[in-house]
């Protein structure tokens, strides 16, 4: 998610962006760099790593500049390295930026000008701001951001600075966030507040299409077509580590709520009007493969099984889910013929790894869906989907599982779309709006939270659906297991009077999904077997079934029933969330759990 911090003032300028970097390390990064304005000269210092290593690299040089930009990255386009780190710099030295989000239309632009002869130091899509700036530059940098705002499509949060300017630093924000401070002596900004609140609490907050000027003792507000506006200043009422959870408890309850934009950010330039774009994997030719394989662990494998079954059905070709751990021990019948996808958070996992080491070794073309940019999974697949969640920095998988079922099902239509099989078209403009419906689910956190209440006491909960209902109860039942200790355990409804239905007694709490159409009523009929054995029912369902003497029924949007999957996470998480509450436990560091579990 990055961090970018900005400073202009009668101060140096280093100490706020080094300070504020820090605080924002929280966000996840893989490379940082700074960019300083002295004399007319830019200095810029960036490298690969931690803030460490660049503090490091900062005391060979003496740095007086009180304007600068700084930067730590969380790469979606380019690998981490140095070259690939921000500040990004036009050729002659006059123009530095740093970018947080992704501009969806950077190759094009990238053609445009290196036909016009620009050359690009990075693989970032970034670069091309910088590199248009330049294009557009005739000595004032605001009218020329102005320009390159009307090309460029996409998120960002923007701060440039020019040397033919040197007394001021222009912002702009779309989509990705930006804060404005105001110092006795000086304005900053940064990506969000924990970054500013050692200089000030008094910001401003910027909308989206706005731009600001920036000066020592002077900000001026504009809408991206240059209107000039005014913004209130605003006070915060809250410290550091509040701030850090973005005013949240926790970063669980955060990443929760941050599905939105999230799913919103996955789903970035990858739907064009009726066409899946996935140019990462454009070399592939689909129609060679005669098995297709998932393997993950964990909530990644949970969204396998949900990815897999939407792929099987739309190619009609038999696709497995196989636990990584199981995987890797099962001599899997692999050749060239066979296509392996791999799904991974952290990118990290060991057992992932070593099956994806596995089916390279044995000639299965490898794709890896991961959240982490140049993770070692990432980078060993031969190709790679990247699902841009920003860093997850609590145990409990949340935001990843959901932004990891939306790219699993761009992956299944678009292997449907290149093979010239039918695709789904409403459905897919439905996954469009996903983020609306996400919103909507938020919105009701008190049912969930009351529907928490229920295992208060209880030490057992039990989880039942079918088919891609399965698979939510089983990613629902994980979530509670691991945050909240209850033993909660996840059947096939259909399962249940073949063995664990003698769990049931008078007070059980079941937690149903039903939501797909062909098979509800079956769950339901399962949910009824329970209640006559004494259970307390939850059920998640969709508007028009039936449900008799079930009193904690939750209906769901009316979406596509393969879309119900990713509504259906949001309740399950929450309902794991506040039980682990009521029980006391630590939601972000759950007892006996790794974020990444990199051992075997
Ligand atoms: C899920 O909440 C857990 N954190 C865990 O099951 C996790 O999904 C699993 O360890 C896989 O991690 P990965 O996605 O980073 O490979
Ligand atoms: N998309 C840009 C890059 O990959 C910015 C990433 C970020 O927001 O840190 O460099």
């Amino acid at each position: 998610m990055c961090g970018i911090t900005a400073y202009c003032g009668n101060d140096f300028a280093l100490p706020f962006l080094m300070q504020g970097l820090s605080k924002l390390e929280y966000r996840g990064y893989d490379s940082a760099g700074v960019t300083t304005l002295e004399s007319g000269q830019l200095l810029t210092v960036k490298c690969k790593g931690r803030l460490k290593n660049l503090e490091d690299e900062l005391t060979k040089y003496e740095i007086k500049g009180n304007i600068g930009i700084g930067h730590t990255r969380w790469a979606t386009h380019g690998i981490p390295s140095n070259l690939n780190s921000h500040p990004h710099t036009n050729e002659d030295q006059t123009i530095s930026l740093v970018h947080n989000g992704i501009i969806e239309n950077y190759r094009e632009l990238k053609e445009e000008l290196i036909k016009k002869g620009y050359q690009f130091q990075s693989e970032t899509d970034s670069e091309v701001v910088v590199q248009l700036l330049d294009l557009y530059d005739a000595g004032n940098i605001f009218e020329a951001t102005k320009k390159v705002l009307k090309k460029i499509e996409g998120s960002y949060a923007l701060c440039i600075v020019s040397t033919k300017e040197p007394d001021k630093i222009v912002v702009a924000k779309k989509d990705s966030p930006l804060i404005i401070g105001k110092v006795n002596n000086a304005y900053v900004a940064a990506s969000d507040i924990p970054a500013l609140l050692e200089y000030t609490k008094d910001v401003y907050f910027l909308n989206d299409l706005e731009m600001a000027i920036m000066e020592k003792e002077k900000i001026s507000f504009f809408t991206h077509d240059g209107q000039s506006i005014e913004k209130k200043l605003v006070t915060i009422p809250y410290d550091l580590e509040a701030a850090q959870k973005d005013g949240y408890d926790t970063f669980m309850l955060k990443e929760i709520y941050e599905q939105p934009h999230v799913i919103n950010e996955t789903l970035r330039g990858r739907i064009n009007h009726q066409e899946i774009v996935l140019d990462e994997l454009k070399e592939i030719d689909f129609s060679k493969f005669n098995k297709i394989y998932f393997v993950a662990c964990g909530t990644a494998y949970h969204a396998c099984l949900c990815g897999a079954q939407v792929l099987e059905k739309a190619i009609k070709i038999p696709v497995t889910t196989t636990p990584a751990s199981e995987f890797r021990y099962s001599d899997p019948l692999i050749d060239e013929y066979t296509l392996a996808i791999f799904v991974s958070q952290s990118g990290e996992t060991a057992d992932t790894l070593a099956a994806l080491r596995l089916a390279k070794q044995k000639s299965a073309t490898t794709i890896a869906i991961a959240n982490v940019l140049g993770s070692t999974i990432s980078r060993d697949a031969q190709y790679v989907l990247y699902t841009c969640a920003g860093p997850e920095i609590a145990v409990a998988s949340t935001k990843a599982y959901t932004t990891q079922l939306v790219l699993l099902f761009l992956f299944a239509y678009y292997v449907a779309q290149q093979l010239g099989k039918e695709v789904d078209h409403a459905l897919i403009q439905q996954l469009s709006h996903i983020p609306e419906y996400v919103h909507n689910i938020l919105k009701d956190h008190q049912v969930f939270e009351n529907y928490a209440k229920m295992l208060e006491n209880l030490h057992d909960a039990y989880f039942i659906g079918r088919r891609l209902d399965y698979a939510s109860v089983l990613e629902g039942a994980l979530k509670l297991k691991e945050v909240s200790y209850v033993h909660a355990d996840a059947y096939v409804a259909g399962e249940l009077k073949h063995g664990p239905i003698a769990l049931i007694e008078a007070g059980s709490v079941v937690i149903a999904v039903a939501t797909q159409p062909h098979i509800a009523a079956k769950t339901i009929s399962n949910i009824q077997e329970t209640i006559a054995r004494g259970a307390k029912v939850i059920l998640f369902t969709t508007h028009g079934e039936k449900v008799k003497n079930v009193e904690n029924t939750y209906y769901l949007p009316d979406v596509a029933p393969t879309l119900q999957s990713i509504l259906v996470a949001i309740p399950l998480q929450l309902i794991a969330y506040y039980t682990a509450g009521i029980k006391g436990c630590d939601v972000d560091k759950p007892r006996n759990l790794a974020k990444s579990v990199t051992v075997e």
